[in-house]
């Protein structure tokens, strides 16, 4: 049931928003209710923004009644972020989806928060520019959704994450404040970074309406390998060896065996299914950087008893090469009724501890795991299959989950690399800081959104 000022928010949207700006039947609200994990909600209205001045008038009204505010991009999070939990006005940006300016001289592109990410990176590949981050969601998520899940991917491993190629953004604060912040040069300390709050902030501080990001010359080649290991445990200790041996892999991708044939059951490439665990690796740059790259690799991989399954040696078959890994998380939802992916990071060399105690927590509490994940940067994504109908189970889950982000930090590492906190990680955050960063955090949220609309109950938990 709505309460008053929902219905009195929804009137006043009204005034401004054309009819087919806003969805109000139950039917259209409840595609918008999910993202990519088991959370689910229902908005009261979904609002699908064209402009920054229809999001000002969204954050004005809202924050003048008190609504939630629910931005959503692709929907392809998974961590909850999207979810309208408690309902209130889901803010679609969709609509959002033009890109405003590339510029080579600069090496810069502007663009609306709805581009989807598959669409920038071709667009710029046009001007001989490359637009790195690469989430495994990146035909379907915006940039938006990635800026403000900070988004990763395999990419990362050399080039870093989406923070890292935000230059400029402009952000609509509860109230209708439109504040641009950073813009089109590669330094800047002229103030606190404000900017950087906003990436990452899971549309708890505010909307992001534009970003201007940086660009690359786009490297001329693209090599890979694909390489086979009988043990999980071998192919962990040879991508420390890699990164130790001072070669940089463009990416560094682990899939163990419960992984490979999730993927050839979905689609069949033709994985060495028989053995224990898959690295994907590539390099870039050029053709004769690629090869010495690849050669290193191949040394290093063999020492640790790997067998080189594929290579390629050009762009094209590189990216054939890749295709399973983004069919990964997508593969392995067909297992089982449900899954939860998690998305813990550790330093590197904490890699084959980590595995082995992935391993150990999935055999004690009996909870299946297949694992994947950007073993390069330490970033891994054990992955819980569940059927969500027993409560005994899914306390299992919850203790394999705990268990297994308690490992990480001890192990120096983090919650979530990139998935972010949403709503599936919320209670996890008091135990990984401490009360005066905690006490920081909710400043920053006051700041910004005094009367606490700007995504509810997501990222921090509530006082
Ligand atoms: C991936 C997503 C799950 O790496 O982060 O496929
Ligand atoms: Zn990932």
């Amino acid at each position: 049931m709505r309460d008053r000022s929902m219905d009195r928010a929804i009137a006043r949207l009204q005034d401004r928003l054309r009819p087919d700006q806003m969805s109000v039947h139950l039917a259209e609200r409840l595609v918008y209710g999910y993202d990519a994990t088991w959370a689910e909600g229902l908005p009261d209205v979904v609002v699908h923004a064209e402009s920054t001045a229809d999001v000002a008038w969204v954050l004005r009204i809202a924050n003048e009644l008190e609504v939630p505010v629910i931005p959503r991009g692709g929907g392809t999070g998974l961590a909850g972020g999207a979810v309208p939990i408690g309902g209130g006005i889901c803010l679609n940006l969709a609509r959002m989806n033009r890109i405003l300016e590339i510029d080579p001289a600069d090496g810069v592109a502007i663009v609306q928060p709805g581009v989807i990410t598959y669409a920038l990176q071709k667009a710029v590949e046009a001007y001989g520019l490359f637009y790195p981050p690469d989430p495994a969601s990146l035909y379907m998520s915006t940039i938006g959704g990635n800026v403000a899940t900070n988004a990763g991917g395999p990419r990362c491993l050399k080039y870093g994450v989406t923070r890292d190629y935000v230059l400029g953004l402009e952000v609509v604060i509860p109230g209708g404040d439109v504040l641009r912040l950073g813009g089109r040069v590669m330094k800047d300390v002229s103030s606190y970074d404000l900017k950087h709050l906003f990436i990452g902030s899971e549309g708890t501080l505010g909307v992001i309406t534009e970003v201007t990001v940086r660009l690359l010359p786009r490297p001329p080649t693209l090599g890979a390998l694909a390489v086979a290991f009988d043990r999980l445990e071998s192919a962990c200790e040879a991508i420390v060896a890699i990164l130790s041996a001072g070669v940089l892999p463009l990416m560094a991708e682990l899939m163990d065996q419960g992984v490979m044939r999730a993927v050839e059951a979905f689609h069949p490439y033709g994985l060495p299914v028989e053995a224990e665990a898959l690295l994907l690796l590539a390099a870039d740059g050029e053709e004769e950087a690629v090869r010495i790259d690849l050669t290193r690799m191949i040394q290093q991989v063999q020492a640790f008893g790997g067998r080189v399954v594929r290579i390629a040696t050009d762009t094209e078959s590189a990216n054939d090469l890749w295709e399973p890994r983004r069919q990964a998380s997508p593969a392995i939802a067909r297992l089982a009724p449900y899954k939860l992916s998690e998305d813990i990071t550790v330093p590197r060399s904490q890699i084959p501890q980590m595995v082995r105690h992935i391993q150990r927590i999935s055999q004690e509490t009996g909870v299946p795991v297949v694992l994947y994940g950007h073993i390069g940067d330490g970033n891994l994504h054990p992955t819980l299959l569940c059927s969500r109908q027993d409560p005994e189970e899914m306390s299992r889950v919850a203790q394999a989950a705990l268990q297994i982000f308690h490992t990480a930090l001890e192990l120096g590492g983090v919650l979530s690399g990139e998935h972010g906190i949403g709503v599936l990680k919320l209670d996890l955050i008091l135990q990984a800081f401490p009360p005066t960063i905690i006490e920081k955090l909710r400043a920053i949220k006051f700041l910004f959104d005094p009367k606490n609309i700007m995504n509810p109950g997501k990222k921090l938990p509530p006082v």
